[in-house]
């Protein structure tokens, strides 16, 4: 990516959104689904501009003051952003400002989206999803305390104009301290990177020539026009609540593994040939077990495995970034193009047992059936070419993005039968391969498309 592109990111700063081009980082997060309630839209929009949105500007300031003042939980400050679906452009009396996509203009629910992504139907989301949600603030701290104190102030102020429920989530962390999901793997290693911070550390990480270079341009993959400034300050964000069957997804590695043979200790492979990387972290691309030195390493690409005897094609990280090699051979359009920024937190309603409540650190020994998941939320450019497309054409494919691979054992959604199958490496680097089916672990329990407005926007809405 050029200086001057980076350049242009800096003068923006101030307008964008936190969380937009760097993910928040906050040990607790508060995502507040509301709908303005009948005649409350004149309070609504008289309280907006006095809701203090947090800038890109400020997210970096705050985090280069947490780091240089070695600050503790309670003195880190609260991130809070805004977004809005369609229907809350229209609610609020925006329409003639309402980003035009036509993904974000039919909503999530709608059954053509729905169809497209073989969801669950409506019916069987949570009750939050179903009825008209008009927006999503979300608020974030690292002090969960604070955090709630934050809420009760919140609701003082909205809950007259606005009815609202709201969507907790927390990061949850393995015993090396690392960030994972509820499957147990280490989440939110491979990112775009569009600010010259991130990209500079990488590229002081890594040797060159680069084997993958995350360094992107945030005009082409991340932010979106926005009709009334006219400029490039928004962005389309993806809300889903992905509840996750950890239960079913441990019991189906261990019977894949009988299959192929695997005991003990390496049964592990199994996981990391859906997912792609081992629970720690390890790309299975690159080692047969999870003793890599650089195990969050991601400067790598699968040029080298075209058949697919270290990673399936069916992996999960390989689905959803094929890292330019079978875009190469499918026609997929420039590689950065399907890149979305990931901003997702793991969820849990009813209470995992934690081993150490006070660093996250989750009992891993304990499998719940339900209840427990991510909320999936991802930035972008373009909902349809993004994230519609990996899950549409390439997660729920057999055939994507190469020919005959099954679909993505980890969100992969499917009506088909054994079509759906993949094909498992017998033992890691050969080209004998075992089919199975391994999917339905992850289930949809409601979401919906947004817009992300930039504050000049938000400081003056009205038409
Ligand atoms: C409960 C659902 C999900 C789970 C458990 C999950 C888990 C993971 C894990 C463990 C990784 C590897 C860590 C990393 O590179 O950050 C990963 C990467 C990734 N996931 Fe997911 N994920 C889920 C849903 C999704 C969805 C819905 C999408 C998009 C449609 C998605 C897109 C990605 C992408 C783009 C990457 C980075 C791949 C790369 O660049 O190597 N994930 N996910």
């Amino acid at each position: 990516m050029s200086k001057e592109s980076i350049k242009s990111i800096d003068a923006r700063l101030d307008h964008i959104q936190a969380n937009i081009l760097k993910g928040h980082g906050r040990r607790f997060a508060a995502h507040i689904f509301f709908s303005i309630k009948n005649g409350g839209l004149q309070s609504f929009l008289e309280w907006l501009p006095k809701f203090d949105v947090t800038s890109a500007k400020q997210q970096l300031e705050d985090s280069e003051r947490y780091k240089r003042l070695r600050l503790n939980a309670v003195n880190t400050n609260f991130v809070q952003c805004i977004y809005f679906s369609y229907s809350g452009y229209k609610a609020a009396g925006w329409e003639p400002w309402a980003p035009d996509n036509s993904a974000f203009r039919s909503g999530m629910k709608s059954p053509d989206r729905q169809k497209l992504l073989s969801d669950p139907p409506v019916t069987a989301w949570d009750n939050i999803f179903q009825s008209e949600v008009h927006g999503m603030i979300l608020i974030g701290h690292d002090d969960q305390n604070l955090l709630k104190e934050r809420l009760l102030q919140l609701d003082a102020q909205i809950s007259s104009f606005l009815s609202f429920q709201i969507q907790f989530g927390r990061m949850i962390r393995n015993e090396s301290g690392d960030g994972i999901e509820h499957f147990g793997y280490v989440d939110g290693i491979s990112q775009p990177l569009f600010l010259e911070q991130d990209i500079n550390r990488f590229m002081n990480k890594n040797h060159q020539p680069l084997q993958w270079d995350p360094s992107s341009d945030a005009d082409e993959i991340l932010l979106a026009m926005e009709p009334k400034t006219g400029a490039q300050l928004g962005s389309y964000f993806v809300f889903r609540k992905l509840e996750q069957n950890v239960k079913g997804f441990k019991e189906s590695e261990e019977k894949l593994a009988k299959v192929l043979q695997y005991e003990g200790e390496a049964e592990e492979i199994i996981g990391a040939y859906a997912v792609g990387r081992f629970e720690n972290g390890t790309p299975v691309l690159l080692s047969g077990s999870e003793d890599l030195e650089d195990r969050l390493t991601n400067n790598f690409n699968y040029d080298e495995d075209e058949l697919a005897k270290k990673c399936p094609y069916h992996a999960h990280i390989r689905k959803v970034n094929p890292r330019n090699a079978e875009l190469k051979r499918s026609g997929g359009g420039a590689n950065n193009r399907r890149l979305i920024a990931r901003r997702g937190i793991p969820y849990d309603d009813y209470g995992r047992r934690f081993l150490d409540e006070e660093n996250d650190v989750i009992d891993q020994s304990h499998h719940p059936t339900k209840d427990v998941g991510l909320l999936f939320m991802a930035f972008m450019n373009d909902i349809q070419d993004q994230f519609e497309f990996i899950q549409q054409k390439w997660a729920n494919h057999a055939d994507g993005p190469t020919q005959n691979i099954g679909i993505d054992p980890v969100i992969g959604q499917t009506n088909l039968g054994n079509e759906a199958m993949q094909q498992w490496p017998l033992t890691w680097n050969s080209s004998v391969k075992v089919p199975a089916d391994f999917h339905g672990f992850v289930t949809l329990k409601g979401g919906e498309y947004f817009f992300a407005p930039s504050l000049k926007f938000l400081n003056d809405p009205i038409a």
